[in-house]
């Protein structure tokens, strides 16, 4: 295992446990709703968002723990879009992270309450963060609320699901992938500047969403290229569901060669602007494995 696998996995680790704790019901007659929330944000993610999370704030002078409840609030609303992803009325997906989905083990009606719960918890989570300033807070809440709501990711997966799937220029899917994927991406990384600090600079703020932006959209491109070349146990879900569901890709306008050679371009524009700032390493390594990840 690589530098960057091994941190990977140490901060996912740190991360589920975290978010055990914010998925214990006070009341044991709601425990059943828990255990489906349970179910899905303890399993075996790749916690990339709650990993940019944790490095932005490192990058700006913030502490682990002071990111740590906004790296949960991101990871949660992640695993409802997840959830709410592989509905019958959406995706009809049965199995993610090698398991079957929340749906297929709980039924549809506690896997929606499942995901409407982790997102409401989610701004619970990050409203309490006691390790910030008020102030950061507020911004972080702020720019959660945006990143997954109308103008972000639920706006996307609206777009995304309109129209059968079908987008007829590439402008109109890469705009449709900056709000379903890269909105919450770009979330997690300046909510970890929010954690460093309430006050961060204008070119803070741009370089980190510039990096996420272009992370994002090549993470989405990856995504739909894993879908028809992954191996479908490695990938922990079944490849050709866009197929299945006959959605329009990137691979719907870009070559195979493209698409990758677009991917490598995205990444390289990420990392030349991140690697002005000193301790950027583990970011850059990030960006740079997400070219190669295979699921
Ligand atoms: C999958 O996200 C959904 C997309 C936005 C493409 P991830 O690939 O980050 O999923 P997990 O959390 O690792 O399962
Ligand atoms: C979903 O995109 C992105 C979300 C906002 C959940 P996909 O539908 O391509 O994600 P996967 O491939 O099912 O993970
Ligand atoms: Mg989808
Ligand atoms: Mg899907
Ligand atoms: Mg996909």
């Amino acid at each position: 295992m690589n530098k960057l696998e091994t941190a990977l996995i140490a901060c996912a680790d740190r991360v589920t446990d975290s978010l055990r704790e914010c998925l214990t019901a006070e009341d044991p007659t709601c425990e059943p709703l828990f255990e489906a929330m349970r179910y899905s944000a303890l399993s075996a993610g790749k916690r990339i968002r709650p990993y940019l999370t944790v490095e932005f704030c490192r990058l700006f002078g913030g502490r682990e723990e002071a990111a740590m409840p906004f790296a949960c609030a991101v990871e949660m609303i992640h695993n409802y879009s997840l959830i709410h992803d592989d509905l019958p009325c959406m995706d009809n997906d049965d199995f993610r992270r090698g398991k079957p989905t929340n749906h297929k083990v709980y039924g549809e009606t506690t896997a929606l309450l499942a995901g409407d719960t982790l997102l409401t918890q989610a701004f619970a989570t990050c409203a309490s963060n006691a390790y910030v300033s008020p102030a950061s807070v507020q911004h972080a809440v702020a720019y959660l609320a945006k990143a997954a709501g109308g103008v972000g990711m639920a706006g996307g997966q609206m777009i995304d699901t309109a129209a059968d799937g079908k987008l007829n220029t590439r402008e109109a899917l890469e705009h449709m992938y900056r709000l379903k994927t890269g909105a919450l991406i770009a979330a997690a990384s300046v909510l970890g500047v929010y954690a460093a600090t309430d006050a961060p600079t204008a070119e803070m703020l741009k370089d980190t969403e510039t990096f996420s932006y272009n992370v994002g959209l090549a993470f989405q491109f990856m995504d739909d290229v894993l879908d028809v070349t992954a191996d479908a146990e490695e990938f922990g879900r079944p490849t050709g569901s866009d197929d299945k569901n006959q959605k329009t890709t990137i691979l719907s306008f870009l070559t195979m060669e493209d698409t990758l050679a677009r991917v490598r371009s995205l990444t390289e524009e990420a990392v030349a602007i991140i690697s002005k700032y000193p301790d950027s390493e583990n970011l850059i390594s990030l960006a740079n494995y997400l070219v190669t990840r295979r699921k």
